[in-house]
C-alpha cells in the first residue's frame, strides 16, 4: 500500500490549520511535520506546541520527523503534544535501540532516518524495533531540493534486508519526490512518499498527489 504524506513544510505558515485541511480534502494520507534544531541541520522550524495547536484541527496521521540532535530529549513532548510517529536520525543519538523502546513505551510508532551518506549498517540491528525506515533522498535541511539518485539502491537493498527477516517494514523517502521520481522510488522498495514543494506547488493538489501513487 503506497501513502503519501505531504510536508508542511512547504505550506503557507500564516495559513497553517488551512493548508493541513486542504491536504487531506485532496487525499493525503499523512501529515509529514519536519522538526529541525538548527543544529543537527543548517535550518530551524518549529516545536512541539505548534504541533499541539494543529492536533485539535485534524484526526490525520501526523508523522513527526525529528531533525534535531539528542532526540531523546523531545519525545516526551511529540508524544504528548500528538505525534502518531516519532522519526529519529540514527546519525543524532548514540543510544538508537532505547530511544526506540522509549517512543513505542510512550505508544507512539517509532521510525529511524539515514541520511544519504549514512550505510543501511546503522539500521541492521534495530530492524525488527522499527516500525519504520525513513531514507533521506536529500541532504535535510530545506525542501525543494534535488533528488539524490544514488539512494535508490539503498532502497531496494533496505526492502530485501527487510523481506530476509520476514518483516513487512515501512520504507520512507523524503527529498525531491515528485511524479517522477515517486515511480523510481517505488519501483525499488519505497511505500510511505514524503512530498513537501511538489504537494504544496502544485495547482490541483488532489492531482499531485494522485501523480505520487500512479
Ligand atoms: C527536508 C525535509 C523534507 C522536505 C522535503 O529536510 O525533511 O521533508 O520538506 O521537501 P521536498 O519534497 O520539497 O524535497
Ligand atoms: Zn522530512
Amino acid at each position: 500500500m503506497i501513502k503519501v504524506a505531504p510536508s508542511i513544510l512547504s505550506a503557507d505558515f500564516a495559513y497553517l490549520a488551512d493548508e493541513i485541511k486542504k491536504i487531506e480534502a485532496a487525499g493525503a494520507d499523512w501529515v509529514h511535520i519536519d522538526i529541525m534544531d538548527g543544529n543537527f541541520v543548517p535550518n530551524l522550524t518549529f516545536g512541539a506546541p505548534v504541533v499541539t495547536k494543529i492536533r485539535k484541527v485534524t484526526d490525520m496521521f501526523f508523522d513527526c520527523h525529528l531533525m534535531v540532535e539528542h532526540p531523546e530529549t523531545y519525545i516526551d513532548d511529540f508524544a504528548k503534544a500528538g505525534a502518531d510517529m516519532i522519526v529519529v536520525h540514527a546519525e543524532a543519538t548514540k543510544h538508537l535501540h532505547r530511544c526506540l523502546q522509549y517512543i513505542k513505551s510512550k505508544g507512539v510508532k517509532a521510525g529511524v532516518a539515514l541520511n544519504p551518506a549514512t550505510p543501511l549498517c546503522m539500521v541492521q540491528e534495530v530492524l525488527g524495533d522499527t516500525d519504520m525506515v525513513l531514507l533521506m533522498t536529500v541532504n535535510p535541511g530545506f525542501g525543494g531540493q534535488k533528488f539524490i539518485e544514488s539512494v535508490v539502491p539503498k532502497i531496494a537493498e533496505l526492502r530485501k534486508m527487510a523481506d530476509a527477516k520476514g518483516l513487512s517494514l515501512d520504507i520512507q523517502v523524503d527529498g525531491g519526490i515528485n511524479a517522477e521520481t515517486s515511480k523510481i522510488v517505488r519501483e525499488a522498495g519505497a511505500n510511505i512518499l514524503v512530498a513537501g514543494s511538489y504537494v504544496y506547488g502544485a495547482k490541483d493538489t488532489a492531482a499531485a498527489i494522485a501523480s505520487l501513487k500512479e
